[in-house]
């Protein structure tokens, strides 16, 4: 498999293996590899002459010091998942250095109040660092479509508004959800749960699929209540937030219309560490 750790040989990697007519797919991640980012890797086989992959702890975009030290990385394990999927595959890791030239800043983006809600109120500055990142990887990867895990819709929306925004010749794909066993959404950070903290974190989608079943008959501030109420009675999990929201604003419903989509968000601590699910409600 080729590793490339600067953006320099990369780039003349790339442009040396580029067509008039060839694409490239992306996968940007942050390592610790799970079958959900695999599948986005195999989406992105099927569909271009050539996927290249980025892992990068991208320390722009955690507003919490002690989440960006304990984010696992376990570039080794990742290079053999890597390898075994396709050998094919063009592995860019590279190092703070070499994404920020000595300057590991932001920039400021407008995303239209996209940032604002959700993720952007309880993690400042969180959007700012992604959007600064995945603008970096596009403008050196040029890449024809980039794939993105639908868990971080809020994520996958602002990308989509950067690109829009920022007239990017990217095609931004959103990709399912992929869940353990017992139904708990693919993360990283799932590495960081106990044994009993993941079979406990199974109550989260339990609670959205128990919304997009009472979303037809009840209210909002109904449901809402009931949410907040299902993660009261239990001592191990904090909610930070729950929301219904329209899917293109991200805006909170309060009344729900018929012609447009929602979809639940959910947040929530467990021992401190961050799990975040959502669900298509219509
Ligand atoms: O979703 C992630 O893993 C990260 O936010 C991303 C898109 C790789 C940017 O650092």
């Amino acid at each position: 498999m080729h590793i490339f750790y600067g953006k320099a040989s990369l780039m003349d990697y790339l442009k040396s293996i580029k067509t008039i007519h060839s694409t490239i797919g992306f996968v940007p991640t942050m390592g610790a590899l799970h079958q959900g980012h695999l599948a986005l890797m195999q989406k992105s086989l099927l569909e271009n002459d050539t996927t290249v992959v980025s892992i990068f702890v991208n320390p722009t975009q955690f507003n919490n010091p002690e989440d960006l030290a304990k984010y696992p990385r376990t570039l080794d394990e990742d290079v053999k998942k890597l390898t075994n999927l396709n050998p094919n595959i063009i592995l860019y890791a590279p190092t703070v250095e070499d994404i920020y030239d000595g300057k590991p800043v932001s920039e400021s983006f407008d995303f239209d109040g996209l940032e604002n809600q959700m993720e952007g109120k309880f993690r400042p500055g969180h959007f700012n660092g992604v959007g600064t990142i995945v603008k970096r990887l596009f403008e050196i990867i040029e890449c024809t479509n980039a794939y993105f895990g639908e868990k971080d819709f809020q994520q996958l929306q602002i990308v989509k508004k950067m690109v829009a925004k920022n007239h990017l010749k990217v095609n931004v794909i959103g990709c399912p959800i992929y869940r353990e066993s017992n139904d708990v959404a693919m993360s990283s950070r799932n590495e960081r749960l106990s044994a009993r903290e993941r079979d406990e974190a199974a109550i989260i989608y339990k609670v959205l699929t128990a919304v997009k079943e009472q979303f037809a008959t009840k209210s909002t501030a109904v449901i809402s209540e009931w949410v907040q109420k299902s993660f009261g009675n239990n001592p191990h999990f904090t909610l930070e937030y729950f929301t219904i929201a329209d899917e293109a604003t991200l805006l909170s419903c309060t009344r729900k219309n018929k012609n447009k989509k929602y979809r639940a968000f959910i947040a929530v601590l467990v021992n401190n560490i961050r799990l975040i699910d959502t669900i298509s409600l219509n």
